[in-house]
């Protein structure tokens, strides 16, 4: 959103990789996304990182990204980081304002598991969310599927990489990727 760190971004990546065609969409992503998703080729097979530092991001960018198109979603999700510490405040916004209703969408319905939910610890809110963000995307998105990264500092969980596709093969990619360590290992493949 910053004009200055937009300005940056393009030196590094004309510095880097001085031959790659790359469009630069400065603004509210939120605001923008119809241009950006413009810019897409019709049936280019697009991966979107979607790298947001709380819940910055509106259901309706991604499904203005999402529709009629080829888009397999990276998302951080800031459950630790941003919900648990604020689900208290966002909850009592009214509708129109409601942060929670932008996150998942205006026709996700939250509040009557919310209400019911009777461990309100880190852990449980954070399953919650992440499990309803998970729904409405393959619900509301039409996505094939969503996996799950938890991301831990030494100190607990600080959010998690969500990863969605429409196609299988998308997710069978991501599934073999995942089984990698960053060391170069396998993992037992018992999940993450
Ligand atoms: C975690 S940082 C992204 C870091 C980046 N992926 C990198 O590797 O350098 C999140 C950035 O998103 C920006 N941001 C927050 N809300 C935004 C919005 N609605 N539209 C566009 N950018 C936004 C913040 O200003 C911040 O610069």
């Amino acid at each position: 959103m910053d004009p200055n760190l937009a300005t940056a971004c393009k030196a590094r990546v004309s510095a880097a990789a001085p031959s790659l065609d790359v469009e630069f969409v400065s603004g509210d992503c939120n605001e923008v996304i119809d241009h950006v998703a413009d810019l897409l080729p019709a049936r280019a097979l697009t991966l979107a990182f979607v790298d947001p530092e709380g819940f910055d991001l509106k259901f309706s960018t991604l499904e203005a990204l999402a529709r009629d198109r080829r888009v397999d979603f990276f998302i951080l999700f800031a459950d630790a980081v941003d919900l648990v510490r604020n689900v208290g405040r966002y909850e009592l916004e009214e509708e129109e304002k409601s942060k929670l209703s932008a996150t998942f969408g205006s026709d996700a319905v939250w509040r009557p598991g919310w209400d019911s939910l009777a461990d309100r610890t880190g852990p449980a809110v954070r399953e919650y969310f992440s499990k309803l963000f998970a729904e409405q995307i393959r619900d509301k998105l039409g996505y094939k599927g969503v996996r799950e990264k938890v991301i831990r500092s030494p100190r607990g969980p600080l959010y998690r990489m969500i990863f969605a596709s429409k196609h299988e093969r998308g997710l069978e990619f991501f599934d073999k990727v995942n089984q990698r360590q960053i060391d170069g290992q396998q993992t037992l493949g018992l999940g993450w």
